[in-house]
């Protein structure tokens, strides 16, 4: 939890693919436990709050658990799709990761998009998941904390005391989320503890705020507010465009129009967001896609999710940062390509110059710690 007002979190990134073009296969690299491994113990070592272990090609929970032990102080965000898996199981996950690791564990509550949650076997639609997700959440706080259930909703029944456990973090561990639509707004004002954009323009930021803050003060809560970045930074703002137009130079045409095809049939509001800053097309400068000052929207050519980048030197990124800053944000999810030398390239050059929050570990404090054959049919 932040102490003071002024000071931000800032974590990095922890999800495959990566390398120096991630998009295409000479620049992908081979993506395995020991590299994800010191990926984790970078961003334990240099400073960062902590990492976003986002859906992709690993599931988060299992990769999330195997660098608990090679890690003391990071944080784990834990992306986790509410259709696919039982609150009540996703309690019990939290509550052992939260004790394993100490009170590392956030949960990043994400709708996705209808053809992926298809694929996985979900069959609600996008305003019928944040329904869903409403439900989730509050059978997930009261499971989490060891209440007992009596929860009869539309979508989810749960009775009794299936835990044994309660969370480390209390009352539960914090709750994240990203969506841009009206019900992702509505449940996060609800339900939230950070509400998480993609890199938007600071004045689109500023309403975005503006909008949950009434939303939330409705409810008779306040929210804090993030923000998922791509910095391209180097010594001078030559230099890192330089580093823009290499990224660019490296995506091909087919890669390009394959990804924004597939974008296309995405349901998602944010992701639509990322693809209206580009007309698909690869330019001949970097700068044409610069949407903002020192914004580019490069990279949502090649990338679903998450397509724009801080690109300058240490003090234009800075400036940029602040503008968020002043718009709201206090959590800076940010990564850059590889995702492990640029972890040590933002920490020399970006983290000193910000106050980040500093988190205490919590030891372990199992209420339970001797458990019995009484406990038997859990
Ligand atoms: C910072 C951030 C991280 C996200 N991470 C994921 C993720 O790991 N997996 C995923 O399927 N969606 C992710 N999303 C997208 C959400 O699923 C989002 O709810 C989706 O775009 C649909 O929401 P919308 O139509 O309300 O914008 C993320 C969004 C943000 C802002």
């Amino acid at each position: 939890m932040t102490t003071n007002s002024n000071e931000v979190e800032v974590y990095w990134y922890l999800t495959a693919p990566d390398g120096p073009s991630p998009w295409s296969s000479d620049g992908a690299r081979k993506i395995d436990l020991p590299y994800l491994r010191q990926i984790a113990s970078a961003v334990d070592q240099l400073g960062y709050t902590g990492a976003l272990l986002a859906t992709g090609p690993h599931d988060t929970w299992v990769l999330g658990s195997s660098l608990i032990s090679s890690t003391e102080k990071m944080r784990f965000l834990i992306a986790v799709h509410p259709p696919l898996i039982s609150p009540v199981l996703a309690a019990k996950m939290t509550q052992t990761f939260d004790d394993f690791s100490r009170g590392r564990v956030l949960l990043n509550i994400v709708n996705g998009n209808t053809p992926q949650m298809q694929a996985y076997g979900s069959t609600l639609e996008h305003d019928e998941r944040y329904a869903y997700t409403d439900e989730w959440i509050t059978v997930w706080k009261k499971a989490v904390a060891g209440e007992s259930l009596d929860f009869h909703g539309k979508y989810i029944t749960a009775e009794g005391k299936a835990l044994q456990l309660t969370s480390t973090q209390k009352p539960t561990p914090p709750l994240w989320f990203g969506g841009s639509s009206q019900a992702a707004h509505t449940t996060a004002a609800k339900h939230i503890d950070t509400y998480l954009s993609w890199g938007e323009t600071p004045p689109q930021v500023a309403e975005k705020i503006k909008e949950l803050q009434a939303l939330a003060a409705e409810q008779g809560r306040s929210i804090r507010y993030g923000i998922r970045l791509y910095l391209i930074v180097r010594d001078t703002d030559e230099q890192a465009w330089e580093e823009a137009n290499r990224l660019l130079k490296t995506m091909d045409e087919t890669t390009v129009e394959n990804m924004q095809n597939n974008l296309r049939n995405s349901d998602s509001v944010g992701q639509q967001r990322m693809l209206g800053n580009h007309n698909g097309k690869i330019p001949q400068d970097a700068r044409e896609l610069e949407i903002y000052p020192d914004l580019w929207a490069g990279l949502s050519l090649v990338r679903p999710g998450p397509g724009t980048a801080i690109v300058g030197s240490p003090e234009t990124v800075l400036a940029r940062i602040q503008e968020y800053r002043d718009a709201g944000i206090t959590t800076f999810i940010v990564s850059g390509i590889p995702l492990l030398e640029e972890a040590y390239r933002v920490a020399e050059k970006i983290l000193p110059h910000l106050p980040i929050a500093s988190h205490s570990i919590t030891p372990s404090k199992q209420e339970e710690k001797v458990f019995t054959w009484e406990h038997k049919i859990h």
